[in-house]
């Protein structure tokens, strides 16, 4: 999978891409993440890539033929099955977005910034619109990375069966059951009894009830 990430600040998302799984994924040659600069494909000398809004009112607004260019330069040299846009009012990600995604081939995610983008972007080019939660960052980066690491994760090949993705919370409406390591006593507190029995028929059903049990105390909505 190829990933187009656009933003006004690419730097600050680099980071979470060079560790972990999302690096292993990269060094897999299974995700190729690509950023780019937006001032890059601005048209004045002062690299300006946002201008006041029509009507007045706080903020500034991310102009439409920066991010035409870019999309446009990308679009010349592959096709691409979604253009998604972070943004606090897009809808809310969730496990089942994020599987949706991965099995997509090239995505761009364009990160909003300032007071968002010009209206006509998201007419003219955007596919889907994202938000990781109902809170609002100061532009659409962290919440790229978010995204990112959501779709990564699960594309075939990345996680081992060790970690495999089918285990995680939410992928069977379920939150994840307790987990136990070493030591099997720790002051006094243990690990229960039957996750050291060896007996794997019971363990299973020991998990499948605590993950019930968890998903129904702590979110019924589930
Ligand atoms: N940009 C600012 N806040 C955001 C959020 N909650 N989700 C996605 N993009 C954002």
């Amino acid at each position: 999978m190829r990933i187009d990430i656009i933003s006004v600040v690419p730097d600050i998302i680099r980071s979470p891409f060079e560790g972990s799984i999302m690096k292993r994924a990269q060094d897999a040659c299974l995700a190729d993440i690509n950023f780019h600069n937006l001032r890059d494909y601005a048209s004045n000398n002062y690299k300006q890539v946002d201008d006041y809004p029509y009507g007045g009112g706080a903020g500034m607004v991310m102009m439409i033929e920066p991010i035409d260019k870019c999309i446009k330069a990308l679009k010349n040299c592959r096709d691409y099955d979604a253009i998604i846009y972070m943004t606090p009012d897009g809808e809310v990600l969730n496990q089942g977005i994020a599987n949706k995604l991965s099995l997509l081939n090239n995505i761009i995610v364009l990160c909003g910034h300032y007071k968002g983008v010009d209206q006509r972007v998201r007419d003219i080019f955007v596919t889907h619109e994202l938000s990781i939660g109902d809170y609002v960052l100061s532009g659409g980066e962290l919440a790229a990375a978010v995204l990112c690491d959501s779709i990564i994760r699960l594309i075939p090949g990345v996680l081992g069966n060790e970690t495999s993705a089918l285990t995680d919370s939410f992928q069977d409406g379920l939150l994840a059951p307790p987990i136990y390591t070493r030591p099997a006593n720790y002051k006094g507190y243990k690990v229960p009894e039957i996750l050291r029995s060896g007996n794997s028929l019971e363990i299973d059903t020991w998990r499948e009830d605590h993950a019930i049990k968890k998903t129904k105390e702590k979110r019924p909505d589930l």
